[in-house]
């Protein structure tokens, strides 16, 4: 059994066989956030990219749990500087097994400066697949982009995408990212946060159930799917 959680913007909780993992752990001014950095716990953190509103509370959250971070080689590097001791560098189109499954780092269609301006690397996306054999994409921010039907044919169970616009995929977008990427299970993300990614979760999932075999769950901040 796996357990994803939306914490509200583009922070994700997944417990997998027995870990904890959590995804661009953004609490702290996070006006969609469904809890505060002090009450969530976590044996690993996946860093999308460099941004402020992706890298989070990382620090803290390490500081903390004592959390392993896995991202690019740079954030890797740039985590050990803020005195992460556990940072894996991974980099894109490569793939580790590690504890939780095997992750592999996928394209993604945007910036990583890093908040005191070092440099991030490239930005990734997150292709899981758990010990039980579950593929999870995890495209975090980005574009659109045709590759993500390379991705689909892997045979994808959960996606999670953006559908925000402005700085990432809007929904029209995003339903051709579900027809490229035809998941069983599709959950939007990084909308609502603030007036610049305002859209309708529930339209949105209306119109790509019927133009795609896909279902979609639209979580509330805070809720769960598991599978
Ligand atoms: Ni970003
Ligand atoms: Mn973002």
């Amino acid at each position: 059994m796996n357990q994803f959680t939306w914490y509200g913007h583009a922070t994700l909780g997944l417990e997998t066989d027995g870990h904890k993992i959590l995804i661009d752990p953004f609490f702290t001014g996070n006006p969609a956030a469904s809890t505060r950095a002090e009450a969530v716990n976590a044996d690993f953190i996946l860093i999308s990219h460099g941004h402020g509103d992706h890298v989070g509370d990382t620090l803290e959250i390490v500081k903390r749990t004592g959390a392993s971070v896995i991202s690019n080689a740079e954030i890797a590097s740039w985590v050990r500087e803020q005195g992460v001791e556990k940072a894996h560098p991974q980099h894109l189109g490569g793939g580790f097994q590690h504890p939780f499954g095997y992750l592999k780092l996928t394209l993604a269609l945007h910036g990583s400066a890093l908040p005191d301006g070092s440099y991030g690397g490239n930005p990734a996306g997150f292709l899981l697949t758990t010990n039980d054999g579950k593929k999870i994409y995890m495209a975090q921010d980005t574009g659109l982009f045709g590759d993500m039907k390379l991705i689909g044919d892997e045979g994808i169970d959960l996606a999670v995408i953006p559908i925000g616009d402005n700085f990432t995929m809007g929904p029209e977008d995003a339903l051709r990212a579900v027809k490229f990427l035809r998941p069983k299970v599709v959950i939007p993300i990084h909308y609502n946060t603030w007036d610049l990614i305002a859209q309708n979760p529930v339209s949105w999932a209306e119109k790509a159930q019927a133009e795609t075999q896909a279902k979609v769950v639209v979580l509330k901040a805070g809720e769960s799917f598991e599978f």
